[in-house]
């Protein structure tokens, strides 16, 4: 089975979405080589980077030699493995390009000194370099920066997703409805290959993309993170480890609130120990109050350390074995009842109105009839709903 992301690499530039400036950026490094000697292409996963030198090199009809940079951690497999490539001729007479792709992973400590190791290659390079980066910026290549050009692929907009999205889906006759395309090209915050991946999960088997699928992917991710940061909490006894487990989840405060209610219990068995961490739990809860009522935002950081190392040191010690956390039901529950109580009041109150009485009274004594009749007599019921006004999703909770 092939990766779409692979079967759908764009061949030439005039296939890539967006990244327009970036491309030609790209193709004038090449065209005045070798004033400078490298580039370094950096941005998001995902924008393009690799796929475009790919590109632009066929162009151009070079040969690429790529190195990934996970392959070449030290000064000694750098200089080994690039060392050659970029000072021989090309045995076809064509041209070369050299690729170093994902330089984040190379140490830049003095003692192994794979940066500064390929530093000193780019200076005799007989070849144009191009390297890839997430993020550039980091000290350890400040001397990479200077001798090379600069460019950046930003974060894919949306309608560059989608329109690849769709391409792909037409390509597989894959059916679906524009929605949940939609969807899933938003939610990949300009990961192109993570949204193309996911429409190959969900659709290549079925060969249909639904709303229901799309929504369920990302609320098994949200959940997946969610767990992820639980267990670190829940498991360990070190604050180290502890306080940046929420780092990367996205639910808000109050979700987070519920999951750690939710799961305590099944995690910290000694009675003693669940009840201090309820306790820090509780005291969170105070400060989220402050914040809500009088917007002081600083108490935000003790929320945090309360419920990552607070809820962590409760416990002696770390418990044995493995327990499944869930999503709490509660708040579902408790909306559910709310969004029947609503119905059922605004019922009441239309009644209320045309009798001539209070609600409660309408709720006690008027309200168990008209149900009935609701349920079984549709003509005297359309006349009710006429007479009291009632609204489409009113009559939808008297006739169940
Ligand atoms: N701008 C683009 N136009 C068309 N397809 C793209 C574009 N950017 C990425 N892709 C698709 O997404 C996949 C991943 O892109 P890639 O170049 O590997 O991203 P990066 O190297 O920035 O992480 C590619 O194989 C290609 O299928
Ligand atoms: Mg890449």
């Amino acid at each position: 089975m092939q990766p779409w992301s692979v079967k759908y690499q764009p061949k030439s530039t005039e296939f890539t979405q967006g990244q327009n400036k970036a491309v030609e950026e790209v193709k004038s490094f090449l065209g005045s080589f070798p004033k400078k000697r490298a580039a370094l292409v950096y941005g998001p996963p995902g924008s393009g980077k690799t796929s475009m030198v790919h590109a632009v090199a066929g162009e151009n009809e070079l040969e690429i030699i790529e190195v990934n940079a996970s392959d070449v951690r030290n000064a000694e497999s750098i200089k080994e493995k690039l060392g050659p490539a970029m000072m021989q001729m090309s045995l076809f007479s064509r041209g070369k390009l050299i690729l170093v792709d994902e330089i984040d992973g190379v140490s830049g400590s003095a003692d192994r000194g794979g940066i500064s190791e390929l530093a000193k290659l780019l200076d005799k390079t007989q070849f144009p370099v191009i390297m890839t980066a997430n993020d550039p910026f980091d000290k350890k290549f400040s001397t990479l920066r200077k001798k090379s050009a600069m460019i950046e692929f930003r974060t894919l907009a949306y309608p560059s997703v989608l329109a690849v999205l769709k391409k792909i889906a037409e390509k597989e006759s894959i059916e679906y409805d524009e929605v949940s395309l939609e969807t899933l090209a938003r939610r990949a915050g300009g990961d192109l290959r993570g949204a193309i991946n996911d429409l190959q999960t969900l659709a290549e088997n079925t060969k249909k993309l639904s709303k229901g699928d799309v929504d369920e992917l990302s609320g098994r991710r949200q959940a997946d993170t969610m767990i992820n940061a639980l267990m670190r909490i829940l498991k360990t006894t070190s604050p180290e480890v502890a306080l940046p487990a929420l780092e990367d989840v996205d639910e808000d405060t109050d979700e987070i609130f519920l999951w750690i209610d939710e799961n305590l219990p099944k995690e910290y068995k000694d009675h003693e120990d669940l009840a201090k961490a309820y306790d820090v739990l509780s005291r969170a809860d105070v400060f989220r109050g402050r914040i809500l009522r009088r917007q002081h935002w600083r108490f935000l950081v003790y929320i945090n350390d309360l419920l990552t190392a607070g809820i962590a040191l409760s416990k002696k010690e770390r418990y044995p074995g493995f327990n499944k956390y869930t999503r709490t039901t509660r708040i579902l529950k408790m909306w559910m009842f709310n969004q029947k109580n609503a119905k059922r009041k605004s019922i009441a109150g239309k009644i209320a109105e045309k009798t001539h009485t209070s609600s409660r009274r309408a709720i006690q004594d008027t309200l168990p009839y008209v149900r009935v009749i609701f349920k079984k007599n549709k003509a005297e019921a359309e006349k009710l709903a006429e007479y009291f006004e009632l609204d489409d999703a009113e009559i939808d909770y008297l006739k169940k």
